[in-house]
């Protein structure tokens, strides 16, 4: 028997979009195996294909490297945007199909799931606290599964008179609680409309390279023909058996049980790189609550996302932009001044600018706050840690670093139990100040070839996020630009 190799993990530690599918880009090269164990399309990868950007929000981001890939039962997934992303893959001239695994226990996201997330945001708009979700319809999927009423890719793939019963019942159920919310007939018609817009924008490749026709994204055939709350079951209904016999068409390479192929790769000595989704920050039990997602986004939630014991899992690499960023609501203590901000966000031209890859949302932009990446590699035992971006930052007279937060005779070196705490007007972090550079970093490929003062920088980051560590924690990986090859190894 060959001798078993552990898995590799890459985790955010913030808040998201920490630049984590360049790592894992690079890394899948020398991986059999990339797995995703959490979240679902509300994650945007986005990485460079033939010099044209990819972006991904189901699919590994290893797609390009011709691995194999899969999809572990801790994700959710709505079958239409899967298949509309397989799509998508195949226009660059890759073919994920035949690579695919993707677990039967799959919970799945479904049109009502879409419009529940609406829902309970326009509801929780009334009392001034939105979460600011990318309407993906993550949260009320995960309540389903919890709930034990979730419908999973088994189901998808089973027999279809029954696939239809627990959608209809679904549907009634959930007619129920969107009654109950109050939402007005004008509201319920908005949601519809919202979404087919967001459907849009988010297939604009496809539509402009006319695979899919803007009737497929049309959401509001699935809105009851009356006036009033309610789902059009049938048309639902009949969305769900064609992506059923789409999916259960395809030869993809292992029957449905991600576990089974992870344990069986570890044991012939085989190289499983797991991919995390979104930041140690947007946890949902230890992240800023509420302004968090529903999964576990943790190195832990590897474990249960993936069914596997965390002694098969070797190295957890954390990733952390050379600054902070955050879409959605919630508390953001570092954040810059204004138009230092814009600045750094960027127009949304570049490839490395500041927008939501799954929503286009612009990102918030913060300095770099040493007590959420501490609390990020704490959550996930991280010891090596890949800043991204760096090069993001020349130019700045100076640079401020977080390195802890205070309120009144109170620090924190990690992010409190309760952050109602932040919404204290006494509240602050406490800042050091770095000297900037100027020049242009970007073509930097060593270590010696970073400015004296970005140097600096990285060091004091490095010691800050030390603080109160159990292992050393080493930052040993540095990017200064988006191309794969634009990376310091140290
Ligand atoms: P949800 O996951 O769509 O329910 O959104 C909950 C919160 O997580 C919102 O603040 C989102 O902006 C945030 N979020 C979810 N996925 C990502 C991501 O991939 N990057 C950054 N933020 C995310």
């Amino acid at each position: 028997m060959a001798r078993i190799k552990k898995a590799k993990m890459i985790v955010g530690l913030q808040w998201g979009d920490e630049g984590k599918g360049a790592e894992i880009d690079r890394r899948s090269l020398k991986a059999d195996l990339i797995v995703r164990c959490m979240g679902g399309n509300n994650a945007g990868h986005t990485t460079v294909y033939n010099g044209e950007s990819l972006v991904l929000h189901l699919l590994p981001s290893a797609v390009a490297s011709g691995k194999q890939i899969g999809i572990g039962a801790g994700v959710i997934v709505n079958p239409l945007s899967l298949i509309n992303e397989i799509r998508y893959v195949q226009t660059f001239g890759l073919n994920p199909v035949p690579l695919l695994s993707l677990d039967r226990r799959c919970g799945l996201v479904m049109v009502y799931h879409r419009v529940m997330d609406m829902a309970k945001e326009l509801v929780r708009s009334r009392g001034g606290k939105v979460i600011g979700t990318t309407a993906r319809g993550i949260g009320p999927t995960y309540s389903d599964i919890a709930d034990r009423s979730a419908i999973r890719i088994s189901d998808l793939l089973g027999d279809v008179t029954r696939l239809i019963k627990m959608v209809e019942t679904q549907l009634q159920q959930k007619t129920q609680i969107l009654e109950g919310m109050g939402l007005t007939n004008d509201e319920w018609n908005q949601i519809f409309e919202q979404l087919t817009k967001k459907e849009i924008t988010a297939n604009s490749r496809l539509l402009e390279k006319r695979i899919i026709r803007e009737d497929d994204l049309d959401y509001r055939r699935f809105k009851s023909r009356d006036e009033k709350i309610g789902f059009n079951s049938e048309e639902i209904g009949l969305a769900c058996v064609a992506a059923a016999q789409i999916i259960s068409n395809w030869q993809i390479a292992y029957p449905g049980d991600v576990t089974d192929l992870v344990h069986q790769m570890i044991i012939r000595g085989k190289s499983v790189m797991i991919e995390g989704a979104q930041g140690a920050l947007l946890d949902n039990y230890f992240g800023t609550y509420p302004f968090v997602t529903s999964s576990h986004t943790i190195a832990g939630g590897a474990c249960v996302g993936l069914g596997i014991g965390p002694g098969l899992i070797g190295e957890v690499r954390g990733i952390a932009k050379a600054y902070t960023t955050r879409v959605g609501s919630g508390p953001f203590p570092t954040a810059m001044p204004d138009e230092l901000a814009k600045a750094i966000r960027g127009d949304g031209s570049a490839i490395g600018d500041e927008f939501g890859a799954s929503t286009g949302r612009p990102r918030d932009c913060g300095w770099f706050d040493a007590v959420v990446v501490r609390t990020g590699c704490r959550l996930s035992g991280v010891t090596k840690v890949t800043i991204t971006k760096l090069d993001k930052l020349s130019g700045l007279e100076s640079i401020r670093i977080g390195c802890d937060w205070q309120l009144r005779s109170r620090t924190f070196p990690f992010v409190p139990t309760d952050i109602e705490l932040l919404n204290d007007p006494d509240f602050t972090p406490i800042y050091v100040e770095c000297r900037g550079w100027q020049q242009d970093i970007s073509q930097a490929r060593s270590w010696d070839d970073l400015p004296q003062a970005a140097k600096y920088y990285v060091e004091t980051l490095e010691d800050l996020v030390n603080h109160g560590a159990i292992r050393p924690i080493k930052i040993d990986r540095i990017g200064v630009g988006p191309a794969p090859g634009q990376f310091i190894d140290l």
